[in-house]
């Protein structure tokens, strides 16, 4: 993997970047040192680390689980986003699964629960529910009607066959749960906090679950883990984090993530979580948004090219393809696309990638490109590891803690109080 910022020292000086690379440099050892904020939650760190019992434990279960039809995954932020991230990419867009993995709790839509209980019925099925404080309203209203239906399908001896609880190890509503059936259940490391908390059960059960090499992930998780901690200026962590800290400071408040492939958009939703709820506090940070080339610049590409001047653009590019289909002759030509004949189509979205950083440029944009080897479980695993460490240097580079959430309590407070708790 390496990380292009060239076409940045358009916007930023040579001089910035340096000065802003050593400040980052010593963020990184503080949170070494374990000094930086938060110190208490940087259990993330050493996640790819896990013990080959503990592995294994998630892999047995997992196989346990993928004897059902159909299993439930039921949280929502950091108890989703990873889960559905890494199945998203390496399972196939068409084929049906030998075990359908669903997703719950991560809103509060009464047609999607409807819907979903009503194609349970008759299905053969087990519930996922992860929730590290257990008191989180949408997964805990999505369970209580799962688990109820759970119940009247099967029968409540069948409880701890079926249910497969993620929360913290001694306390909340799940905990209690699973003593009072004694489930099978898995712990949310407390310090951990849930958008950084993909390679730990929390992603790894239901991503196993899956079919996807959680071995592969963790191996890449670890390598680059080892690589972009080190407090050196070239770690690639540091050098992204700098480039962001002073394209903010230019005014350049909105990062774009894109990619071309779809099977990306679920990673790019787990990424403006981790960075979104990261950075933007104390009225900053950088707004996280993406944008899937080609198909948004049917919509976005528009802004992009020629609105508001506030956006940065961090490409993710795959050097190898897995995939090669060549466009056909057509004799009658009617939609005149012979020119292309022969050529591949990854080819052909190549140059429209590479078009597109042309205009994007032309535009103003300041771009940062990532180029990863190919699109693999390692590969996905490193690029974990390096967002997390670059999204922990970045938010402490604003004076900012990554791993707090005060302003989540505001709507939830809110929110209770309209509902009279
Ligand atoms: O990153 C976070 O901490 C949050 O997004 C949480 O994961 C999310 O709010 C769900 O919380 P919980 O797992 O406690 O239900």
């Amino acid at each position: 993997m390496d990380i292009n910022i060239s076409s940045c020292h358009r916007f930023i000086s040579h001089q910035d970047t340096e000065t802003i690379k050593l400040q980052a440099v010593k963020k990184l050892e503080s949170i070494q040192a374990k000094t930086c904020y938060g110190n208490d939650f940087l259990g993330w760190m050493a996640l790819p680390d896990i013990d080959e019992q503990a592995l294994l434990q998630i892999e047995e279960t997992a196989k346990n689980i993928q004897n059902f039809e159909t299993v439930v995954v039921i949280g929502i932020g950091g108890s989703y986003l990873g889960a559905k991230a890494l199945i998203d990419l390496f399972t196939p867009y068409f084929e049906a699964p030998k075990t359908e993995v669903i997703f719950a709790g991560h809103h509060l839509d009464d047609q999607y629960l409807l819907e979903l209980l009503q194609h349970l019925k008759g299905k053969d099925f087990a519930l996922i529910p992860i929730s590290k404080s257990g008191t989180t309203l949408e997964p805990a209203v999505a369970f209580r009607f799962l688990l109820e239906q759970l119940i009247r399908q099967f029968g409540e001896h069948t409880v701890a066959e079926r249910v497969f609880p993620i929360t913290d190890k001694n306390k909340g509503a799940l905990r209690t749960l699973v003593e009072q059936y004694s489930l099978k259940s898995f712990v949310v490391p407390d310090d951990v906090g849930g958008r950084f908390s993909v390679l730990s059960p929390v992603g790894l059960l239901p991503i196993a679950i899956a079919g996807v090499n959680i071995r592969a992930l963790l191996e890449g998780a670890k390598e680059g883990m080892s690589e972009y901690i080190q407090t050196k200026p070239d770690n690639q962590a540091v050098e992204y984090a700098t480039v962001r800290n002073l394209l903010y400071q230019k005014g350049y408040v909105n990062e774009l993530m894109v990619y071309s492939k779809p099977k990306f958009n679920a990673f790019a939703e787990w990424w403006k979580q981790l960075f979104g709820e990261s950075e933007g506090k104390s009225h900053k940070g950088i707004f996280p948004a993406a944008l899937q080339v080609t198909t948004d610049l049917h919509s976005l590409g528009q802004f992009v090219q020629d609105g508001t001047r506030c956006l940065f653009e961090t490409w993710i590019k795959f050097n190898q393809f897995e995939v090669d289909i060549q466009i056909p002759r057509n004799e009658q030509n009617l939609d005149q696309l012979n020119y292309l004949t022969g050529k591949s189509l990854h080819e052909i979205n190549s140059k429209a990638e590479t078009g597109t950083i042309e205009a994007h440029q032309d535009g103003a944009v300041p771009i940062v490109e990532i180029n990863i080897d190919q699109c693999s479980e390692f590969h996905i695993g490193k690029l974990i590891a390096f967002y997390e460490v670059a999204c922990a240097i970045s938010a402490l580079l604003n004076d900012i803690n990554p791993f707090d959430q005060p302003g989540v309590e505001t709507y939830k407070q809110k929110m209770f109080k309209l509902l009279g708790k």
